[in-house]
């Protein structure tokens, strides 16, 4: 599945444009079927529908364990590294980790779970919470992991969306210095979720909670029953190649977050295929990805793709930055980590600290590079090339997103020539267009537009739980007969592409998708709020920050302590990853006179250039555009 050189990057890459059935065909043969498809591909993106492998039989999970059983069952799967670096780390092998996916499927099939069943996923990132996605995978059931820094609101919004009937979760989690509560915030979420029927519960931090007789259950003492049960195996469930896999939710530039829909067969292979060729993984390299499992970044590059390879994952629990801003290096060093993937905010944060905390590590394992989740800036590219890669690792700077549940635009490691700030060029099988306002694609190089894509890949998303339409609306309704990202692109000279950013209402602060209406709902629940504006600003560290302009004429005492009420709206809302970075109180925001605000107008002022606000003379009162800039943060 790797591709060797550029000239065969070329070549692989035209075939797949010429004859992309046969191209994935090829790349699927390199997976275990219980029976091979039908048809490859059918589709049109009207409605739209999309199935690959049509006919098709399989588990994902026989792909991740099973079949490295043979030849690699001690081949560490699993290298896991607690947030506290004087406890012990744990290794899982392809066998160990197969024997606990199996126990813990049995586990929730003794629970009442069956194929279909969507289950709730909320837990900290440790060996168990990846050992719960495969278990589901296993038995059929749909997962939807909700990230663990999302508030109880949140959560009860996706099991409810979802209909989940099984959640699975611990009583705390470490991070720094810091003990998260985990149990208590489903309980509060669970009030608003009759379809819950059974809540699992790890224990990790020993954090007291309250269990629920005949809804609450321990994770260890249900594994206990499976044991005296004496049967350890789990047959995988047979799956079709379009059965779904997972939901997993995210922001928009509208209302509620969508939960966006995997399937079995695609997924799998476009993962396992992105993985290995973009990374080129050879066996027994230790890779280390720093996502959490409760993102796509952690599902495609923690779970499925590389363990379909039979890839050796280290999954860390901590934070960056504890015990201090060398942990990163200290893991890389411990584990001999020969590819790295982070996120430009972290290297932004790391980098911040000074060189000091890299000195006397030994970083000489490292032979790959990786960067996900947000266009990386120059200064953190070089520094991430020279002060971690020592100038002798690639950067594979991948761009995708969770509804593309792969790389699409990425340099292939020691394949594709790099360039700081750039993507590079589509993976084979990708065809990115760059269109202007009207839909027009805008050919040739040395230009921009909106990045769409125009024939489908296996690992794309096939809809929006419950709503299909809100999936054509989204994404194929823009342009005619073409998926529409989101983000805007540059081409260059050479037909390199550069990620710009999002060109709808959704940030990306510290590489987390936040979409702006989502907070303004979060803000005016607040009493004394009328009503908000919520932009993005450029931030050092996180890319993005989130400033808020909001009109509150009957502050209840002090300003700053309404402020602070106001940030605690939003992280009982949504979670403390949406908080406000700055909040502005003002008199009125910029409308039009048919009520629209103008964002446009509030973007600038956010980002501090006022000297061109563009005109503002069909605002209905533009004298507010000039209080608005006098009180700017
Ligand atoms: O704007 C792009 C940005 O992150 C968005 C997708 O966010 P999410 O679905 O949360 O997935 C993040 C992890 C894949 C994209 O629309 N983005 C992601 N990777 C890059 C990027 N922007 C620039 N360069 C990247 N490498």
């Amino acid at each position: 599945m790797q591709v060797k050189s550029f000239e065969e990057y070329h070549q692989a890459y035209q075939q797949s444009v010429e004859q992309p059935e046969q191209f994935w065909e090829n790349i699927a043969n390199n997976f275990q079927w219980r029976k091979k498809w039908d048809k490859v591909l059918e589709w049109n993106f009207k409605e739209p529908k999309v199935e690959w492998f049509k006919g098709a039989k399989l588990n994902i999970t026989e792909n991740c364990l099973d079949r490295h059983l043979e030849n690699n069952a001690d081949t560490p799967a699993i290298i896991w590294e607690p947030n506290d670096p004087t406890e012990d780390h744990r290794v899982l092998t392809y066998r160990q980790l197969h024997d606990k996916v199996c126990q813990f499927a049995n586990v929730l099939k003794n629970n009442g779970a069956k194929k279909g069943d969507r289950i709730c996923i909320y837990m900290p990132m440790v060996p168990e919470l990846a050992i719960a996605v495969l278990a589901c995978a296993r038995i059929g059931a749909v997962h939807s992991v909700v990230f663990g820094g999302f508030s109880a609101q949140s959560i009860a919004d996706r099991i409810k969306d979802a209909e989940c009937n099984i959640i699975v979760t611990a009583d705390g989690s470490y991070r720094g210095t810091k003990e998260v509560p985990l149990k208590s915030v489903i309980d509060d979420a669970l009030v608003q979720c009759p379809s819950i029927k059974r809540v699992i519960v790890l224990t990790r931090s020993h954090t007291p909670v309250s269990m629920i007789k005949g809804r609450d259950v321990w994770w260890e003492d249900e594994i206990k029953k499976v044991e005296t049960q004496g049967n350890p195996e789990c047959e995988p469930e047979e799956m079709d190649a379009e059965d779904m896999l997972f939901i997993l939710y995210t922001s928009g530039s509208t209302g509620k977050p969508k939960g966006v829909v995997h399937t079995c067969g695609g997924y799998m292979v476009y993962t396992g295929y992105t993985f290995s060729n973009a990374f080129q993984y050879q066996p027994g390299e230790i890779y280390f990805c720093t996502a959490d499992i409760g993102w796509i970044t952690g599902h495609s590059y923690i779970a499925y793709g590389p363990l379909s390879q039979g890839a050796t994952v280290v999954m860390f629990e901590g934070i960056p930055t504890w015990p201090n801003a060398g942990r990163f290096w200290d893991i890389v060093e411990k584990f001999k980590v020969n590819i790295l993937y982070t996120a430009p905010t972290a290297i932004r944060s790391l980098m911040s600290f000074g060189d000091d905390v890299i000195k006397g590590k030994d970083l000489s394992s490292l032979r790959k590079l990786g960067s996900v989740g947000e266009p990386i800036n120059e200064e953190a590219w070089h520094w991430f090339d020279e002060k971690i890669g020592h100038g002798k690792c690639p950067i594979v700077d991948t761009w995708w997103q969770t509804e593309t549940g792969g790389f699409m635009i990425s340099p292939i490691a020691n394949v594709t020539p790099t360039k700081p700030g750039y993507a590079t060029l589509p993976l084979p099988g990708v065809q990115p267009v760059l269109v202007d306002e009207n839909g027009k694609e805008i050919e040739g190089n040395g230009v921009s537009g909106n990045l769409c894509i125009k024939f489908p890949w296996p690992g794309m998303l096939r809809t929006t739980y419950g709503d299909h339409e809100r999936c054509r609306q989204t994404y194929f309704a823009a342009y005619e007969n073409l998926y529409f990202t989101g983000d805007g692109c540059l081409r260059d000279e050479e037909g390199y592409y550069r990620i710009t950013g999002r060109v709808d209402d959704v940030l990306n602060v510290s590489g987390h998708r936040i979409g702006t209406a989502e907070v303004e709902n979060a803000i005016n629940m607040h009493s004394s709020v009328v009503e908000s504006a919520v932009v993005g600003y450029p931030h050092d560290i996180k890319g993005q920050g989130v400033y808020a302009f909001v009109v509150s004429p009957e502050k209840h005492g002090d300003e700053e302590l309404t402020r602070k009420d106001i940030i605690m709206t939003v992280s009982r809302i949504i979670g403390p990853i949406a908080k406000p970075d700055k909040i502005q109180f003002v008199s009125g925001l910029p409308k039009t006179r048919s009520g629209k605000i103008m964002r446009r107008i509030l973007r600038k002022i956010a980002e501090g250039d006022t000297s061109n606000l563009g005109d503002t003379s069909t605002l209905l009162d533009p004298a507010v555009v000039d209080e608005i800039k006098a009180g700017a943060m």
